[in-house]
């Protein structure tokens, strides 16, 4: 095995004096999804600001095939291959869907092109402002956005919350097929367990900041104490 594409060793981060990530440490390889589960609170959207350089890091290293990018601000990782889609599906009001398209775009198989046709609704409101669009469209714009910045690494915050299940199921169908095609990684925050751990190969469950559990996701999606203990049992629940 080589290089992991990102590396987190023991990384303590937070805001300010609060701590909130506590000795965190991951490997992402250059394929394939990470799932991040825990309880509201207890730190996901601190691990992708983390990964994104916006926390302040009190201890650890982050590593980008194996540079250690510690120090590089938000911009550069943006730069060089990490997207990050906030859980607040920043996009930009009062530009059309192209122009939010196109104005972070960087060279690469993802173009308007094949982002229309992996979205179709985007492409048919092409011309519409980012403030016409429905809660579902303006995530299905935020994620692809991220994409055509043609990253290799891409964080994916709460995708599917608070989305009509046709919206979701649109999503879901769209992450299969960008894991499926050219290499990409994908770390993935989600409530919804069941979809995160039938999109993943592997899963850290994180408590008050910590890594509690890893296990591949087909381990984990059996293992109902852990899920019980640590993320709630919502799979069970809800259906
Ligand atoms: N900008 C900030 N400044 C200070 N503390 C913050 C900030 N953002 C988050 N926190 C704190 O960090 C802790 C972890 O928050 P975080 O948003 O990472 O959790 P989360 O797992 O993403 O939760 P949720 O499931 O609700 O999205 C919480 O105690 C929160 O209050
Ligand atoms: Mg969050």
């Amino acid at each position: 095995m080589g290089e992991p594409l990102l590396r987190l060793q023991n990384v303590t981060a937070g805001y300010g004096d609060a701590v909130v990530l506590n000795d965190v440490s991951l490997d992402i390889a250059e394929s394939g999804a990470l799932a991040v589960l825990g309880r509201n609170g207890v730190g996901k959207s601190t691990l992708m600001l983390t990964i994104m350089g916006f926390t302040q890091m009190r201890a650890g290293r982050v590593f980008w095939r194996g540079q250690d990018i510690s120090r590089q601000p938000p911009h550069w990782r943006a730069n060089n291959g990490i997207a990050w889609v906030a859980q607040e599906r920043e996009i930009f009001p009062s530009l059309s869907v192209e122009e939010n398209l196109t104005v972070a775009a960087q060279r690469g198989a993802w173009t308007l092109e094949t982002i229309y046709q992996m979205f179709p609704r985007l492409s048919e409101r092409k011309r519409n402002m980012g403030n016409q669009l429905s809660g579902g469209e303006q995530q299905m714009l935020a994620i692809a956005r991220a994409l055509m910045t043609n990253p290799s690494l891409l964080l994916l915050d709460e995708p599917f919350e608070g989305l009509a299940p046709v919206i979701v199921e649109e999503l879901i169908r769209a992450v299969k097929q960008m894991l499926a095609g050219q290499k990409l990684a994908i770390v993935l925050v989600e409530q919804h367990t069941d979809v995160a751990l039938e999109l993943t190969a592997n899963a850290i469950v994180l408590e008050r900041g910590a890594v509690m559990h890893r296990a591949p996701s087909a381990e984990l999606q059996k293992d109902t104490e852990t899920l019980e203990r640590y993320v709630g049992l919502r799979v069970a629940a809800e259906h």
